[in-house]
């Protein structure tokens, strides 16, 4: 089943570009000959749209960007057809005209305007409270973002991802990372199948299998104990377990060494082995496809690296593990398929880190861990699909990051925790968020003009950024949002440490809102020439989200579910396919044309442009000899 979204918006005969401007102008203007086709379009019946996405089917995927690597035409993508574009939408240009007087507030006045703001402009939801008083935002912006997320009917897309409607178009697939962490009683059906019994069967064999390496139970193939767990997988199948294993260390059991290799450069595999012993090493392959080119590298040297002490072949049934949804792959790259962990192709790579992906996360925090984060991630699912838009956190979260994303041309979020466990937090957002909303073609396959889509997402725990980084965001020309988490006990209560930290936490978001005028840096005695370059003009935009306790799995669940939730209200409002990740595809092909180059033995014969046929040749030059 295909979900088409807002169909009935558009009357027909007035496409809402021409409505908006009636109301604007008071006048009627006839849409624009080039916005013509769309708005007429989207007054014509539903049939006309599913051809258009039935046209983008995955098939297609492979041969058009061969075709395109070849300088060749891809299959004719787009047409300028569907419902109006979100910025043609009334409610988009009324917070266009809105921006205009919210640009000349500053928040000092909002502050001083309303002594209660700060306690006003916050939501709660389990162990989170998030307070977004400090964004350049009034009740009216609010209001505004809030029409447009209903206009752009949000709701329908929630409600449509939860009951495992094929969302994903260009995959025809649907998007159910919620059911992973749905309790065992709830029913989620795809295909006319009830995919819950089958989530917890594979929790339960994880479970199994966690508790058996956990006790020693499992042993290596000469007898050993297995003491070191290698994760090999990369993207989603490593940034997710890579992060939450960093996250929730202070949970995991402390004699076992956990590692992560991702990077096809070798120095990856050899760093992190390199004071392993292979009898006493666990491999976990993970790749949801099981085909990534990385990902078979690492396995393969990790194969030869244990064989190399082990001899025998039969030891890589003790020491390899796979998780992936392709057990043929997985059988023929050797690893029996009964230790073959499963999830499904509705589990998105980003999204998949609480499916068996997260295999080397269980074993190092427990089943019952693990599933204490899965109840966090849950709590935060409920919340999602049911709190309504004013009380509803992720939904708070998506609007705030649109309205300075497209309005303010902001193109940049930071994300600054201050926790040193949520080191590895900003790579795993910035695949969930960049891979997940970097598109430039929407839901109809119309190329993207007249607004942003997703930003550009970094970030280091604070306080390590203070002294490197953060000077741009308070003097710097860019408007950086930035989302601040702090938690309001510590995970190691060491000293004075944990005041120092958040004193700097809430001293950030301060400085970042007020600044300091001029006259405030002249009256402390500053000798006139340094006073510019001392004052801060205030003003920044951030978002604080304070943990009501320490770091746990249930908390990490909250969190994360919160960016999934983030990431999916803008791109359903921007109308993208937030589930697929075509971008990627076209380096993959052009690395597998290269790679031949950069091995045989003659001289290959180079069509490449002129910079890549030389850098090439160099490279064999200095590499061959
Ligand atoms: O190349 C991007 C990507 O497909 C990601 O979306 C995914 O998380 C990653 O590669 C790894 O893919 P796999 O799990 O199939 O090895």
């Amino acid at each position: 089943m295909v979900v088409i979204r807002r169909e009935p918006a558009v009357v027909a005969g007035e496409g809402d570009a021409a409505m908006a401007t009636k109301r604007s102008t008071g006048t009627t203007r006839k849409p624009t000959a080039k916005k013509a086709p769309a708005a007429k379009a989207a007054a014509k019946p539903a049939v006309k749209k599913k051809a258009v996405l039935a046209k983008a089917k995955p098939a297609a995927k492979t041969k058009n960007v061969a075709a395109a690597a070849k300088g060749g035409t891809a299959a004719k993508p787009a047409r300028d057809v569907g419902p109006p574009r979100p910025n043609e939408l009334r409610e988009w240009q009324a917070l266009e005209r809105h921006k205009t007087k919210v640009e000349k507030l500053h928040l000092r006045k909002l502050f001083a305007d309303d002594p209660q703001r700060g306690k006003k402009l916050v939501l709660e939801t389990g162990d989170l409270y998030f307070d977004f008083s400090k964004n350049r935002i009034t009740d009216e912006t609010l209001k505004l973002l809030r029409a447009l997320a209903e206009r752009c009917k949000v709701r329908d897309g929630i409600r449509a991802m939860f009951a495992g409607e094929k969302i994903n178009i260009t995959e025809n697939r649907a998007v159910l990372h919620v059911a992973l962490r749905a309790p065992r009683d709830a029913k989620i059906v795809v295909d006319g199948e009830n995919v819950v019994p089958a989530v917890h069967a594979v929790l339960d064999k994880m479970d199994a299998f966690a508790k058996r390496v956990r006790s020693g139970e499992w042993k290596g193939h000469t007898g050993k104990r297995i003491r070191n767990v290698v994760n090999v997988g990369i993207g989603g199948s490593d940034l997710g377990p890579a992060m939450a294993y960093d996250a929730l260390r202070q949970f995991s059991q402390r004699d076992l060494q956990f590692r992560f290799v991702s990077n096809v450069d070798g120095t990856d595999f050899v760093e992190a082995v390199h004071d392993f012993d292979p009898e006493e090493t666990l491999f976990i392959i993970s790749s949801k496809t099981f085909t990534t080119l990385e990902t078979l590298t690492n396995a393969h040297s990790a194969r030869d690296w244990a064989l190399a002490k082990l001899g025998d072949e039969k030891a890589v049934a003790k020491h390899f593990v796979a998780v992936s949804t392709n057990a043929k792959e997985v059988a023929k790259f050797g690893i029996d398929t009964a230790n073959m962990f499963e999830f499904w192709d509705w589990v998105g790579g980003r999204y998949s880190y609480d499916s068996a992906i997260g295999l080397s996360l269980m074993i190092a925090i427990g089943g019952d861990g693990f599933r204490d984060m899965l109840a966090g991630f849950h709590q935060m699912d409920e919340h999602f699909r049911t709190a309504p838009i004013e009380k509803n956190l992720p939904m708070t979260l998506g609007l705030l990051g649109l309205w300075y994303n497209d309005f303010f041309g902001a193109e940049t979020v930071a994300i600054l925790p201050y926790s040193q466990y949520l080191d590895r937090l900003s790579a795993y957002i910035e695949q969930l968020d960049m891979e997940s909303d970097g598109k430039s073609t929407d839901r109809q396959g119309r190329p993207i003009t007249g607004y942003q889509t997703g930003p550009i997402v970094w970030g280091t725990p604070g306080t390590n950024g203070q002294h490197a980084y953060y000077q741009l965001i308070h003097q710097g020309t860019k408007l950086i949002p930035a989302d601040f988490i702090g938690f309001a006990r510590p995970n190691n209560d060491l000293g004075r440490h944990h005041d120092m930290l958040m004193a700097n936490f809430f001293a950030q978001t301060e400085a970042l809102a007020f600044g300091k005028t001029s006259d405030e840096v002249a009256a402390e005695g500053v000798p006139a020439a340094q006073v510019p370059h001392r004052t801060f003009r205030g003003n920044h935009p951030t978002n604080t989200i304070l943990v009501k306790r320490e770091l746990t799995p249930h908390v990490l669940g909250q969190l994360i579910a919160l960016y999934e939730h983030k990431v999916f209200t803008q791109g359903w409002i921007w109308n993208i396919n937030s589930f697929d990740q075509w971008g990627v595809e076209l380096g993959k092909v052009l690395a597998n044309r290269i790679i031949p180059q950069l091995e045989s033995k003659e001289e290959p014969k180079l069509d490449h442009d002129s910079s890549t046929n030389t850098l090439i040749q160099r490279y064999r030059k200095i590499r061959r000899g």
